[in-house]
């Protein structure tokens, strides 16, 4: 059984293809983050323009890529949302074209299910599981008990925690998209120099709020000199700071509904330091964590085609008039 997996839901066009819902054929991401880098971060107009450019292409590659031809293509999973309203209807409006070309089906699939479930790409996660889903435009903890059997325990109420690290470097200057740049700098860094403040972190809840983080580290900054001496200190503990935040309350969630399986997903599961603090802290409770590879954290096209694999074997596809959304909601 072969699966197209598209994912525009931002500034990546992506396209993968899974074959009977384990064996990835061909996985392929554009990233536009040269486009966006001056402007120092996404320019939502610019990235629906360029996936409208770039699909077409990269549907032909994918399947050069996979070795096979169209027609071998039994349905297609594509972001319905969230994600940027223009960029999401871009995949979605050539898949659309495609499933009535073909005569296939589609499969709409929520793109932060897909971050949750990218893991089983690599392993087989028992459920229930707690899923961590951090990136650049959402940060939420979930209880998965199975395909579209999910509760929201709590998210953000106002930054993502990728965006944190994206608004920090632009204010910086350091470059864009700031999550890679932030860890490569904090490598040579001391995470204890500085204190910041790890907001709501003994609320009696699973939300986060980025925000006041970054102001107080934007507040730091602006009362004293950085240099090119402390710069990677100062980094580093904001990186720490963040991390501790997202460590414990994930964890608490583990522990106090009893689940001892902890999947963590979205672009800023790539860093490593967030790996090592979840691996310490989750080997000390006896937790099992998992982590996808950086290439399945980060948007991709594989992970909506696994999504979409298991609709379609439970022959749950999608009407082809299926709207896009810039948000989603979890029932
Ligand atoms: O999942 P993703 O590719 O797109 C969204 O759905 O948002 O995540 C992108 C986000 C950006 O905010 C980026 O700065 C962050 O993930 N990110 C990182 C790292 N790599 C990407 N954050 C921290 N450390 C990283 N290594
Ligand atoms: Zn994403």
């Amino acid at each position: 059984m072969i699966i197209l997996g598209i994912d525009t839901s931002c500034d990546d066009t992506s396209f993968a293809v899974l074959r009977n819902g384990r064996e990835l054929l061909a996985n392929l991401v554009s990233s536009q983050i040269d486009l966006h880098r001056v402007f120092g971060g996404v320019v939502p107009e610019i990235a629906s323009r360029k996936h409208v450019e770039l699909v077409d292409q990269l549907y032909r590659e994918v399947l050069q890529n996979a070795n096979l031809s169209g027609k071998s293509i039994q349905a297609i999973g594509v972001t319905s949302g969230p994600g940027l309203i223009g960029s999401v209807l871009m995949g979605l409006c050539f898949a659309k074209g495609l499933s009535l070309s073909l005569g296939i089906p589609i499969i709409g699939v929520n793109h932060i299910e897909a971050h949750a479930m990218s893991i089983l790409l690599e392993y087989d996660v028992e459920f229930p599981f707690i899923a961590l889903v951090v990136s650049g435009g959402h940060t939420i903890i979930l209880r998965i008990d199975d395909f579209g059997l999910y509760k929201v325990l709590g998210s953000t109420r106002d930054d993502a925690a990728g965006e944190a690290f994206d608004k920090i470097a632009k204010f910086l200057g350091l470059g864009y998209p700031g999550g890679r740049i932030i860890e490569e700098m904090s490598k040579e860094g001391k995470p204890d120099h500085v204190f910041f403040p790890r907001p709501m972190i003994d609320d009696n809840n699973y939300d986060f709020s980025f925000s006041g983080l970054k102001t107080a580290m934007i507040n730091y900054i602006k009362k004293y000199n950085v240099n090119n001496e402390n710069i990677s200190d100062i980094l580093s503990s904001f990186q720490e700071a963040a991390f501790d935040v997202l460590a414990n309350k994930t964890l608490r969630a583990a522990k106090n509904i009893g689940i001892p399986r902890i999947v963590v997903g979205g672009g800023v599961a790539s860093n490593g330091r967030l790996r090592a603090i979840f691996h310490e802290r989750c080997s000390k409770d006896r937790i099992d964590v998992f982590f996808s590879s950086p290439e399945f954290c980060t948007d991709n096209g594989a992970m909506v085609a696994k999504v979409a694999h298991h609709y379609y074997v439970t022959n749950k596809t999608s009407p082809i008039d299926i709207a896009g959304y810039s948000r989603m909601k979890f029932h």
